[in-house]
């Protein structure tokens, strides 16, 4: 491959301060204390935002010819996620100074390391950046979901939080849709290779990462015992909070951008796209 010379800025690190932008101090415990499925929600968060090192050590290996791009990925991109994940932590314990979240992220890491590793990767440069589009997505989205969710738990310090995050989700989504074209100048994909990818990453968004954050939590909290009848219940909860706060045109506007549709076409597929969400329970 050519040696590839960018010019997209690198923002270095977030713009925003998460230690000192977020007053953690006039959180109003009495608001979420008793929420256990957002106890369950926000750890599970810190867990998979906080393991950003091997992720960002897979994704230097797989574009080690990109030096660009592997310097925004150490430089921004894991130390943001890495900051997600330890204001994410700071808020748990504030409302939770009893959990006992090292211990069970360690549990957690026993689960989920082992299935971290580059062969989970799409087979091109530019179909793997496509997924990472896919993930900010998801990412950026849910914590809009949080967002507005902590509003109305009537709760604005893990509102505040969640804004912040969204916004360095997208941007992170930015990025990768920057490096994907870049990258698919080259491999050129169609339009059909494009959605099905879309839609493989959309099935699998179910995700181990998210299952087993919870099954660590839920074996702490039941001596070792693990139910998956009660992670279904958990899932039932997560779609109802979904009806609710999910910002669902965003998600597809956000996943339809690669296919460089033009507006007339975006907009009649928003509704087909929604329509599909809904049947495969996303
Ligand atoms: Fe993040
Ligand atoms: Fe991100």
């Amino acid at each position: 491959m050519d040696a590839v010379t960018l010019k997209h800025e690198v923002t270095v690190m977030a713009k925003w301060d998460y230690t000192k932008d977020i007053d953690y101090d006039s959180i109003d415990t009495t608001k979420v204390k008793e929420n256990r499925f957002l106890f369950y929600l926000l750890t599970i968060a810190s867990f998979v935002e906080i393991t950003s090192e091997t992720y960002a050590k897979n994704l230097s290996e797989y574009y080690s010819d990109n030096l660009e791009a592997v310097s925004w990925i150490n430089e921004s991109w894991q130390k943001e996620e890495l900051q997600h994940g330890k204001a994410l932590r700071a808020y748990i314990l504030y409302v939770w100074p009893e959990f006992l979240w090292q211990k069970t992220y360690e549990r957690f890491l026993e689960l989920y390391l082992p299935l971290c590793n580059t062969d989970s990767f799409q087979a091109t440069r530019a179909l793997e950046m496509l997924a990472r589009m896919i993930v900010e997505t998801g990412t950026s989205t849910m914590y809009r979901a949080f967002e507005s969710y902590a509003k109305s738990c009537d709760e604005p310090v893990l509102a505040a939080l969640s804004h912040y995050i969204y916004k360095d989700e997208v941007n992170h989504y930015s990025y990768f849709d920057h490096y994907f074209k870049h990258y698919n100048q080259k491999e050129n994909l169609g339009r059909t290779v494009i959605l099905k990818v879309i839609a493989k990453r959309l099935k699998e968004a179910s995700s181990e990462d998210i299952e087993m954050g919870y099954q660590s939590i839920y074996e702490l909290e039941h001596k070792g015992r693990f139910e998956f009848s009660s992670y279904e219940l958990f899932k039932k909860e997560l779609k109802d909070l979904a009806k609710k706060h999910y910002p669902y045109n965003m998600a597809i506007k956000m996943m339809v951008q690669p296919l460089n549709l033009n507006k007339a076409v975006e907009m009649t597929m928003i509704p087909v796209i929604r329509s599909a969400m809904k049947v495969l329970g996303i």
